[in-house]
């Protein structure tokens, strides 16, 4: 009697796990090849270490005339601790491939590679830059969209309209590391509290110090130092030269 009852409990257990496996290791096949790989959508999101990236990284194959091509395979590679779901694919009938990315530990700018054989079987390949930060800085990119954006970058997005171009003193982009890195925290604190004439500069730049809280103000510095493209290094830390 005992030895019935196991019998279908040791079939289910079998047929989950031959399913779980040919899901896991059934490499897709591909059946035609491309030249190029472009970004469609999700490179330069915000993330926080360890998780899920707010939308999924797409990236489309293309052959040499630039039309879509179905049927490439593509794999994604990040630095260690940073995953995707899945990591290898097929371009669907538009050429685009779609995968989930979760970011590993620690903040700062991350260098994500799709990359995709040609019909030699030489790889080509496609660099993303994704962002992980903390918390601090998740509420900085708030009020960087909240209140900031719609003068210091120049895109209009779905959500708002840029102002930048109706500016007669343009403001630069916070990833501009090359603007950004000369200011200090201090400077940055004046201008973002008092506006513009802080640091003479123009009075379009508004002040926040009415607006934001202290800790506001802190976690928009702290974007901002994130997003800087050179990195921003701080003061007083001496980098060995190469
Ligand atoms: C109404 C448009 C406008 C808004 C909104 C705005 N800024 Fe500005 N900002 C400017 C302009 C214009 C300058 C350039 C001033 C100059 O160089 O004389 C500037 C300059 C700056 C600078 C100096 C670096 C640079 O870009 O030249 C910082 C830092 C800055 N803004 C931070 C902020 C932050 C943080 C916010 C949101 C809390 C913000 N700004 C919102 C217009 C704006």
């Amino acid at each position: 009697m005992k030895r019935i009852l196991w019998i279908p409990g040791m079939i289910a257990l079998l047929g989950v796990g031959c399913g779980h496996r040919a899901a896991q290791t059934a490499a897709p096949h591909a059946t035609a090849a491309g030249s190029a790989l472009v970004e469609s959508s999700g490179g330069k999101q915000l993330g926080m270490p360890g998780t899920m990236l707010p939308q999924p990284l797409v990236v489309q194959v293309n052959d040499a005339s630039g039309n879509a091509v179905t049927g490439a395979l593509v794999e994604f590679s990040g630095p260690a601790g940073v995953s995707f779901d899945p990591a290898v694919a097929l371009s669907d009938s538009s050429g685009q491939v779609s995968t989930n990315v979760t970011m590993g530990g620690g903040s700062g700018r991350f260098e994500l590679t799709a990359a995709s054989p040609d019909k030699s079987g030489k790889k080509f390949f496609l660099k993303v830059t994704e962002l992980s930060g903390s918390y601090q800085q998740q509420v900085g990119y708030e009020v960087n969209e909240k209140y900031c954006a719609r003068c210091h970058n120049s895109e209009s997005s779905a959500q708002r309209v840029s102002n930048y171009d109706n500016l007669s003193v343009k403001p630069h982009s916070f990833a501009d590391g090359n603007a950004m890195n000369k200011l200090s925290n201090s400077d940055l604190n004046a201008i973002i509290t008092h506006g513009g004439p802080a640091l003479n500069r123009s009075a379009l730049m508004p002040p926040y110090g009415w607006t934001l809280s202290k800790a506001e103000t802190q976690s928009v510095i702290a974007y901002i130092r994130l997003v800087s493209d050179p990195p921003y290094r701080p003061a007083g830390v001496t980098y060995g030269k190469q």
